[in-house]
Order: C-alpha cells, then structure tokens, then sequence
C-alpha cells in the first residue's frame, strides 16, 4: 500500500522545476530517479519562465494541478509576492525555492539552506554545535546557510565578503540568533591566524566551471584541522578542495546541498522520506552524460 498518492483526477502527480534560463537543470533527472525508487506515478519537467511571465506561472500551479514546484534562478526572490503563505525560515532568508499546492493553497519554503546544513551533518560533521565557522560570501546561498547553521548553535559564524557592508548588514539583522559577525576579506588572515575556525564554507561561484582555476580566499589561510566546504559542485572538487585536501583538510562539496534540498522538497510533497541515495546516483550519472 502507500502509493495511493495521485495528482488531480486521480492522475500521475506533476511537478516541475521553473527557471530562465533551464535547459542545464538537474532537477528533472534527480526527482525522476527519486518519483521511480519511492514508488510513486509522477513527472518532474523543466519550466522555462521569463520574469515578467513569473506571476501568470505561479497561477498555473494550481490551475493545472501541480502538487509542487521548485523556483530557481532568477525567480527566488520575486516568487515571494505570488504564494499564498510563506515559511517563516523562508521569510527571514528572503527567498523560496520550493512551493507546495495543498488542495489549491500554496506555500512557500527554503529548502537550500536546509539542505545543505543536512548534508554538511551527514557526510563532514556529525555536530555542528559549538563549531566555529568561516562563510565566505554573502548572497543568497548564503543567508540560507547561515540562517539554517544559526539553528544548530554553533561556537561562532564569521561571515567574509568582498563588500563588507552586506556581511555587516546580515550579522546586524540576525545578532539575536547566535554569535555572529562580519570580517572583510584583508582581515581574513589575521582571523585564521588569531582564531579557532573548524569550518570554512565558500559560498561564491569563485572557482565554478569554466573558471576553475580560482581560490576565493588564499589557500595558505587553510589548516589542516579544518572542514572546508564548497557549495559548487561543478567541478566536484574546486581548486580550494583539491589545495585543502592536499595539505590535510577533510572536504566537502556541493553535490550534496543539490541532492539534499530536493530531498526536502520531495519531502515536502509527498511526505515520504526522499530516496537520497538514488536521487545522488541520477545527479551524479546526468553530471557525467
Ligand atoms: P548566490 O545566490 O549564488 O549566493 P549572489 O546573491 O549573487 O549569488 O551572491 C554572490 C556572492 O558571491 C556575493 O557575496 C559576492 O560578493 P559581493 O557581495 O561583494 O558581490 C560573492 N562573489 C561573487 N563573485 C566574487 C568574486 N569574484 N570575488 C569575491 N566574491 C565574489
């Protein structure tokens, strides 16, 4: 039993991943293999959505039938004024990447964030309690990360960006949640050379294909006792991973963060547990085609 989950009419469930641009998105391979493994009869498709088409999609959501959707690039932010009910995690990061359609009511929530802090515990530090953590760069990816790092009560979170402002502007807003703080990148080697950090995370596309010779931050800042994590995952392992593992660091990448906010999302939808394993393996497999 358990596969009586059905979209409208009794019909497959639908859902889709929308974006401009899409046609490079993992997503509909990743939940595919996840819809195949629990069992269930679904389709996940990519959907090409312009800006200023965003709303009139949004609508389509329900008139069609979806049960869900994810929103990515550049629709996180502005999908906030089409949902009818917000997360409060997603409130406070300031963007939505996954909406759920109960019975014709949609709600937004953040599942990056999320993700990527369960996949950080689940594959490079089991406790993320009373650690203290270096998180370069301060855009979107960020504040999720942070924002779900703050709920596990870490030591401290220094937040590093090339326009201070915005690194102070976040540490300002979110003071009450935990120890954090701002750090411009020229303070960084004072930092590492005058405090514990356990954790180092780059939240930059520093080091992404096709420029993936760079470093974010000097690989001579880096320890060996330290984590060193990196949201990219294309390539799996950056520059800054392949200087931190040589010299000792135990890594981490991004894949994770990907497989891991679906995992949620597919969650969210279904309220199954998410077939992790099988949702990596078709990542990995469509990384690779
Ligand atoms: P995302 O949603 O992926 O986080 P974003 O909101 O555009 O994307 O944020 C990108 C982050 O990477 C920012 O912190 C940005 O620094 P600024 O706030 O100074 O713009 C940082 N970043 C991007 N390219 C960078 C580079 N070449 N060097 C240093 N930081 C960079």
């Amino acid at each position: 039993m358990g596969n009586e989950l059905k979209g409208n009419g009794g019909l497959p469930l639908l859902f889709g991943v929308m974006g401009d641009p899409i046609s490079q998105t993992k997503s509909p391979a990743m939940h595919s293999a996840a819809l195949e493994a629990a069992g269930l009869a679904g389709t996940y498709v990519p959907l090409h959505v312009k800006p200023e088409r965003l709303g009139d999609a949004i609508k389509g959501i329900t008139a069609l039938g979806y049960r869900g959707v994810n929103v990515t690039v550049p629709h996180k932010v502005d999908v906030m004024k089409y949902v009818d009910v917000i997360d409060e995690a997603a409130k406070q990061i300031g963007a939505v990447n996954t909406i759920v359609n109960e019975d014709g009511v949609l709600t937004g929530y953040n599942t990056d964030g999320i993700g990527y802090i369960r996949s950080l515990k689940e594959e490079a530090v089991a406790d993320l309690s009373g650690k203290h953590v270096l998180v370069i760069g301060c855009g979107g990816a960020a504040r999720g990360i942070v924002y779900a790092l703050l709920q596990e009560k870490p030591g401290s979170v220094v937040v590093a960006n090339r326009t201070i402002g915005k690194a102070q502007e976040l540490a300002d807003e979110w003071s009450h949640l935990g120890d954090i703080s701002a750090c411009k990148m020229e303070e960084l080697a004072n930092l590492l050379q005058e405090s514990h950090i356990d954790i180092v995370i780059n939240t930059t596309s520093v080091g992404m294909y096709p420029r993936t010779g760079e470093l974010p931050i000097p690989a001579e800042l880096l320890a060996p006792h330290m984590v060193v994590s990196d949201l990219i995952y294309n390539p799996l392992k950056t520059e800054l991973l392949l200087r931190a593992e040589s010299i000792g660091c135990r890594i981490h990448n991004g894949l994770g963060m990907f497989v891991y906010q679906g995992a949620y999302a597919f969650e969210y939808w279904t309220g199954r547990p998410a077939p992790v394993e099988a949702m990596r393996a078709a990542v990995l497999s469509s990384l690779q085609a």
